[in-house]
Protein backbone atom coordinates (compact mmCIF):
# COMPACT_ATOMS: atom_id res chain seq x y z
CA UNK A 1 0.00 0.00 0.00
CA UNK A 2 1.14 3.29 -1.28
CA UNK A 3 0.90 6.08 0.89
CA UNK A 4 -1.71 8.96 0.49
CA UNK A 5 -0.11 12.04 -0.47
CA UNK A 6 -2.75 14.23 1.64
CA UNK A 7 -3.87 12.98 4.94
CA UNK A 8 -7.63 14.14 5.66
CA UNK A 9 -8.41 14.54 9.54
CA UNK A 10 -11.82 15.92 10.68
CA UNK A 11 -11.69 18.06 13.96
CA UNK A 12 -15.45 18.90 14.84
CA UNK A 13 -16.79 20.58 11.67
CA UNK A 14 -13.16 21.60 10.41
CA UNK A 15 -11.34 19.38 7.44
CA UNK A 16 -8.00 19.24 7.89
CA UNK A 17 -5.70 18.67 4.78
CA UNK A 18 -2.20 17.47 5.36
CA UNK A 19 -0.31 17.71 2.21
CA UNK A 20 2.05 14.48 2.53
CA UNK A 21 5.11 14.19 0.30
CA UNK A 22 7.92 15.31 3.21
CA UNK A 23 10.98 13.81 1.70
CA UNK A 24 10.43 15.92 -1.33
CA UNK A 25 9.42 19.03 0.42
CA UNK A 26 5.94 18.42 -0.53
CA UNK A 27 6.88 19.34 -4.08
CA UNK A 28 3.14 19.19 -5.91
CA UNK A 29 2.80 16.53 -8.48
CA UNK A 30 -0.02 15.62 -10.68
CA UNK A 31 -0.97 13.21 -8.11
CA UNK A 32 -0.77 15.28 -5.47
CA UNK A 33 -2.98 17.89 -6.51
CA UNK A 34 -5.63 15.36 -7.70
CA UNK A 35 -5.57 13.88 -4.03
CA UNK A 36 -5.88 17.74 -2.81
CA UNK A 37 -8.61 18.50 -5.33
CA UNK A 38 -10.37 15.28 -4.53
CA UNK A 39 -10.03 16.04 -0.86
CA UNK A 40 -11.30 19.66 -1.10
CA UNK A 41 -14.33 18.77 -2.93
CA UNK A 42 -15.46 15.57 -0.48
CA UNK A 43 -15.01 18.40 2.18
CA UNK A 44 -16.46 21.14 0.52
CA UNK A 45 -19.82 18.83 -0.25
CA UNK A 46 -19.96 17.57 3.33
CA UNK A 47 -22.47 19.26 5.51
CA UNK A 48 -20.46 18.92 8.61
CA UNK A 49 -17.53 20.55 7.72
CA UNK A 50 -17.68 24.07 8.13
CA UNK A 51 -13.91 24.77 7.26
CA UNK A 52 -11.18 23.75 5.90
CA UNK A 53 -7.41 24.20 6.74
CA UNK A 54 -4.05 22.61 4.52
CA UNK A 55 -0.85 22.53 6.14
CA UNK A 56 2.13 21.08 5.42
CA UNK A 57 5.16 19.69 7.62
CA UNK A 58 7.34 21.78 10.08
CA UNK A 59 9.78 21.62 7.63
CA UNK A 60 7.62 22.81 4.18
CA UNK A 61 4.12 23.75 3.59
CA UNK A 62 4.94 22.95 0.19
CA UNK A 63 8.28 23.78 -1.69
CA UNK A 64 6.26 23.92 -5.24
CA UNK A 65 5.62 22.79 -8.29
CA UNK A 66 7.93 19.13 -8.27
CA UNK A 67 11.08 19.49 -10.61
CA UNK A 68 11.97 16.72 -11.01
CA UNK A 69 8.72 15.73 -12.51
CA UNK A 70 8.42 18.72 -15.07
CA UNK A 71 11.51 18.66 -16.18
CA UNK A 72 11.79 17.04 -19.39
CA UNK A 73 7.29 18.14 -20.52
CA UNK A 74 7.58 19.62 -23.33
CA UNK A 75 5.11 22.70 -24.76
CA UNK A 76 2.58 19.94 -26.00
CA UNK A 77 2.68 18.44 -22.85
CA UNK A 78 1.61 20.62 -20.54
CA UNK A 79 -0.45 22.33 -23.00
CA UNK A 80 -2.33 19.43 -24.07
CA UNK A 81 -2.32 18.20 -20.47
CA UNK A 82 -3.84 21.52 -19.13
CA UNK A 83 -0.96 21.46 -16.44
CA UNK A 84 -2.11 23.87 -13.63
CA UNK A 85 -5.51 24.43 -15.30
CA UNK A 86 -6.63 20.57 -14.77
CA UNK A 87 -5.78 20.58 -11.50
CA UNK A 88 -4.82 23.14 -9.58
CA UNK A 89 -7.84 25.49 -9.40
CA UNK A 90 -9.88 22.92 -7.99
CA UNK A 91 -9.14 25.28 -4.75
CA UNK A 92 -11.04 28.11 -6.48
CA UNK A 93 -14.38 26.01 -6.24
CA UNK A 94 -14.58 25.39 -3.04
CA UNK A 95 -17.15 27.92 -1.28
CA UNK A 96 -16.11 27.17 1.78
CA UNK A 97 -13.56 29.26 3.92
CA UNK A 98 -10.02 27.55 3.25
CA UNK A 99 -7.20 28.25 6.09
CA UNK A 100 -3.42 27.18 5.30
CA UNK A 101 -1.48 26.85 8.21
CA UNK A 102 1.73 27.57 6.79
CA UNK A 103 5.73 26.02 8.50
CA UNK A 104 8.83 26.54 6.90
CA UNK A 105 8.91 26.53 3.22
CA UNK A 106 6.06 27.82 0.69
CA UNK A 107 8.20 28.49 -2.24
CA UNK A 108 6.87 28.62 -6.06
CA UNK A 109 3.42 26.69 -6.57
CA UNK A 110 3.58 26.16 -2.30
CA UNK A 111 3.26 29.79 -2.28
CA UNK A 112 0.37 30.15 -4.40
CA UNK A 113 -1.23 27.55 -3.48
CA UNK A 114 -1.35 29.70 0.40
CA UNK A 115 -2.05 32.56 -2.00
CA UNK A 116 -5.22 30.49 -2.99
CA UNK A 117 -6.32 30.08 0.35
CA UNK A 118 -8.65 32.49 2.40
CA UNK A 119 -6.11 32.69 5.15
CA UNK A 120 -3.33 32.16 5.74
CA UNK A 121 -1.86 31.40 9.04
CA UNK A 122 2.21 31.38 9.52
CA UNK A 123 4.36 29.76 11.68
CA UNK A 124 7.59 31.86 12.81
CA UNK A 125 9.39 29.43 10.49
CA UNK A 126 7.50 30.36 7.52
CA UNK A 127 9.24 31.74 4.63
CA UNK A 128 7.65 32.40 1.12
CA UNK A 129 9.02 33.25 -2.08
CA UNK A 130 8.31 32.80 -5.90
CA UNK A 131 11.84 31.46 -6.93
CA UNK A 132 10.57 30.82 -10.81
CA UNK A 133 12.70 32.67 -12.25
CA UNK A 134 15.78 31.01 -10.91
CA UNK A 135 14.59 28.33 -13.37
CA UNK A 136 14.28 29.93 -16.15
CA UNK A 137 10.35 29.68 -15.60
CA UNK A 138 7.67 31.72 -13.44
CA UNK A 139 5.33 31.68 -11.28
CA UNK A 140 2.16 29.89 -12.72
CA UNK A 141 -0.38 28.87 -10.44
CA UNK A 142 -1.69 32.39 -9.95
CA UNK A 143 1.55 33.97 -8.16
CA UNK A 144 1.64 36.88 -10.71
CA UNK A 145 -1.61 37.38 -10.30
CA UNK A 146 -2.63 36.96 -6.57
CA UNK A 147 0.60 38.27 -5.30
CA UNK A 148 0.20 41.85 -6.50
CA UNK A 149 -3.42 42.42 -5.51
CA UNK A 150 -2.06 40.89 -2.23
CA UNK A 151 0.84 42.92 -1.35
CA UNK A 152 0.73 45.54 -4.00
CA UNK A 153 3.21 45.91 -7.38
CA UNK A 154 6.58 46.87 -5.41
CA UNK A 155 7.14 44.10 -3.37
CA UNK A 156 5.72 41.51 -5.84
CA UNK A 157 7.73 42.68 -8.26
CA UNK A 158 10.53 42.55 -6.26
CA UNK A 159 9.91 38.33 -5.01
CA UNK A 160 9.11 37.60 -8.48
CA UNK A 161 12.45 39.31 -10.59
CA UNK A 162 14.37 39.15 -8.02
CA UNK A 163 13.32 35.21 -6.16
CA UNK A 164 13.37 37.44 -2.71
CA UNK A 165 12.53 35.23 0.13
CA UNK A 166 10.27 36.38 3.14
CA UNK A 167 10.34 35.61 6.44
CA UNK A 168 7.25 35.42 8.49
CA UNK A 169 7.40 38.68 10.09
CA UNK A 170 8.17 40.72 6.65
CA UNK A 171 4.81 38.66 5.01
CA UNK A 172 2.56 40.06 7.95
CA UNK A 173 3.83 43.38 7.62
CA UNK A 174 3.13 43.37 3.79
CA UNK A 175 -0.41 42.06 4.13
CA UNK A 176 0.17 38.47 2.50
CA UNK A 177 -0.35 36.25 5.57
CA UNK A 178 -3.31 36.74 8.19
CA UNK A 179 -1.60 36.00 11.36
CA UNK A 180 1.90 35.21 12.56
CA UNK A 181 2.25 32.52 15.39
CA UNK A 182 4.69 30.50 17.09
CA UNK A 183 5.90 26.61 15.17
CA UNK A 184 5.03 25.29 18.53
CA UNK A 185 0.98 26.49 18.27
CA UNK A 186 0.95 26.67 14.49
CA UNK A 187 -1.81 23.86 14.06
CA UNK A 188 -3.63 24.75 17.26
CA UNK A 189 -4.31 28.68 16.77
CA UNK A 190 -5.20 27.45 12.89
CA UNK A 191 -7.78 24.60 14.35
CA UNK A 192 -9.10 27.06 17.00
CA UNK A 193 -9.64 29.95 13.95
CA UNK A 194 -11.04 27.82 11.61
CA UNK A 195 -13.36 25.64 14.69
CA UNK A 196 -14.27 29.46 15.26
CA UNK A 197 -15.23 30.17 11.59
CA UNK A 198 -17.10 27.00 10.85
CA UNK A 199 -19.64 27.65 13.93
CA UNK A 200 -21.19 30.30 11.92
CA UNK A 201 -23.87 29.84 9.54
CA UNK A 202 -22.19 28.61 6.34
CA UNK A 203 -24.52 30.76 3.65
CA UNK A 204 -23.32 33.79 5.14
CA UNK A 205 -19.52 32.66 5.62
CA UNK A 206 -19.85 31.82 1.58
CA UNK A 207 -21.45 34.96 0.88
CA UNK A 208 -18.45 37.38 2.19
CA UNK A 209 -16.01 34.89 0.70
CA UNK A 210 -17.67 35.72 -2.45
CA UNK A 211 -17.92 39.10 -1.49
CA UNK A 212 -14.62 39.92 -0.72
CA UNK A 213 -13.26 37.80 -3.78
CA UNK A 214 -15.07 40.12 -6.00
CA UNK A 215 -13.11 43.12 -4.45
CA UNK A 216 -10.08 41.09 -6.36
CA UNK A 217 -12.31 40.90 -9.54
CA UNK A 218 -14.36 44.04 -10.04
CA UNK A 219 -14.64 47.56 -10.21
CA UNK A 220 -15.64 48.80 -6.69
CA UNK A 221 -19.22 49.74 -8.12
CA UNK A 222 -19.46 46.37 -9.26
CA UNK A 223 -18.20 45.38 -5.91
CA UNK A 224 -20.59 47.13 -3.85
CA UNK A 225 -23.77 46.08 -5.81
CA UNK A 226 -22.25 42.39 -5.34
CA UNK A 227 -22.44 43.03 -1.73
CA UNK A 228 -25.85 44.79 -1.45
CA UNK A 229 -27.44 41.83 -2.84
CA UNK A 230 -25.32 39.83 -0.84
CA UNK A 231 -26.79 41.86 2.08
CA UNK A 232 -29.91 41.45 1.18
CA UNK A 233 -29.91 37.99 0.37
CA UNK A 234 -29.18 37.41 4.16
CA UNK A 235 -32.83 38.59 4.64
CA UNK A 236 -33.94 35.43 2.86
CA UNK A 237 -31.95 32.95 5.52
CA UNK A 238 -33.32 31.19 8.56
CA UNK A 239 -29.86 32.02 10.41
CA UNK A 240 -29.89 35.47 10.06
CA UNK A 241 -32.99 36.11 11.69
CA UNK A 242 -31.76 33.63 14.51
CA UNK A 243 -28.54 35.59 14.67
CA UNK A 244 -30.82 38.88 15.09
CA UNK A 245 -33.44 36.98 17.19
CA UNK A 246 -30.87 35.52 19.22
CA UNK A 247 -28.66 38.86 20.08
CA UNK A 248 -31.55 40.27 20.93
CA UNK A 249 -33.31 37.68 22.98
CA UNK A 250 -29.68 37.66 25.09
CA UNK A 251 -28.99 34.04 24.35
CA UNK A 252 -26.52 31.51 22.10
CA UNK A 253 -27.88 31.46 18.25
CA UNK A 254 -28.51 28.07 17.09
CA UNK A 255 -27.71 28.07 13.26
CA UNK A 256 -29.21 25.77 10.65
CA UNK A 257 -26.96 26.78 8.14
CA UNK A 258 -30.10 28.06 6.26
N1 LIG B 1 10.50 19.77 -6.84
C1 LIG B 1 11.04 18.57 -6.70
N2 LIG B 1 11.82 18.20 -5.66
C2 LIG B 1 12.04 19.13 -4.72
C3 LIG B 1 11.52 20.43 -4.80
C4 LIG B 1 10.69 20.74 -5.92
N3 LIG B 1 10.11 21.92 -6.06
N4 LIG B 1 11.92 21.14 -3.71
C5 LIG B 1 12.67 20.29 -2.98
N5 LIG B 1 12.75 19.08 -3.59
C6 LIG B 1 13.49 17.90 -3.13
C7 LIG B 1 14.98 18.07 -3.35
O1 LIG B 1 15.33 17.76 -4.67
C8 LIG B 1 15.52 17.11 -2.33
O2 LIG B 1 15.43 15.81 -2.87
P1 LIG B 1 16.64 14.74 -2.61
O3 LIG B 1 16.66 14.54 -1.11
O4 LIG B 1 16.20 13.53 -3.36
O5 LIG B 1 17.89 15.39 -3.10
C9 LIG B 1 14.53 17.20 -1.18
O6 LIG B 1 13.34 17.75 -1.73
C10 LIG B 1 14.99 18.11 -0.06
O7 LIG B 1 15.32 19.38 -0.65
P2 LIG B 1 16.73 20.13 -0.41
O8 LIG B 1 17.82 19.12 -0.16
O9 LIG B 1 16.92 21.08 -1.54
O10 LIG B 1 16.39 20.87 0.97
P3 LIG B 1 17.07 22.22 1.48
O11 LIG B 1 16.59 22.37 2.90
O12 LIG B 1 18.52 22.26 1.23
O13 LIG B 1 16.42 23.39 0.59
C11 LIG B 1 14.60 24.55 -0.52
C12 LIG B 1 15.03 23.67 0.67
C13 LIG B 1 15.25 25.94 -0.38
C14 LIG B 1 13.06 24.66 -0.47
C15 LIG B 1 15.06 23.90 -1.84
O14 LIG B 1 14.63 22.51 -1.84
C16 LIG B 1 14.50 24.52 -3.07
O15 LIG B 1 14.97 25.57 -3.48
N6 LIG B 1 13.48 23.90 -3.73
C17 LIG B 1 12.96 24.34 -4.99
C18 LIG B 1 12.06 25.55 -4.81
C19 LIG B 1 11.53 26.01 -6.16
O16 LIG B 1 12.28 26.37 -7.05
N7 LIG B 1 10.17 26.05 -6.30
C20 LIG B 1 9.54 26.49 -7.52
C21 LIG B 1 9.22 25.30 -8.38
S1 LIG B 1 8.58 25.77 -9.98
C22 LIG B 1 6.93 26.13 -9.70
O17 LIG B 1 6.44 26.06 -8.59
C23 LIG B 1 6.17 26.57 -10.92
C24 LIG B 1 4.79 27.07 -10.64
O18 LIG B 1 4.57 28.23 -10.45
C25 LIG B 1 3.64 26.18 -10.64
Amino acid sequence: MTEPLVQVDRHGRVGMITLNRPKQLNALNDALMDQLGAALLALDGDPEVGAIVITGSTKAFAAGADIDAMVDWSYMDVYQGGFITRNWETIRQVRKPVLAAVAGYAMGGGCELALACDIIVAAESAKFALPEIKLAMLPGAGGTQRLPRAIGKAKAMDMCLSARMLDASEADRYGLVSRVVPDAELLACTLALATQIASYSQPALAAIKESVNRAWESSLSEGILFERRELHARFASEDAHEGMKSFLAKRAPVFKHR
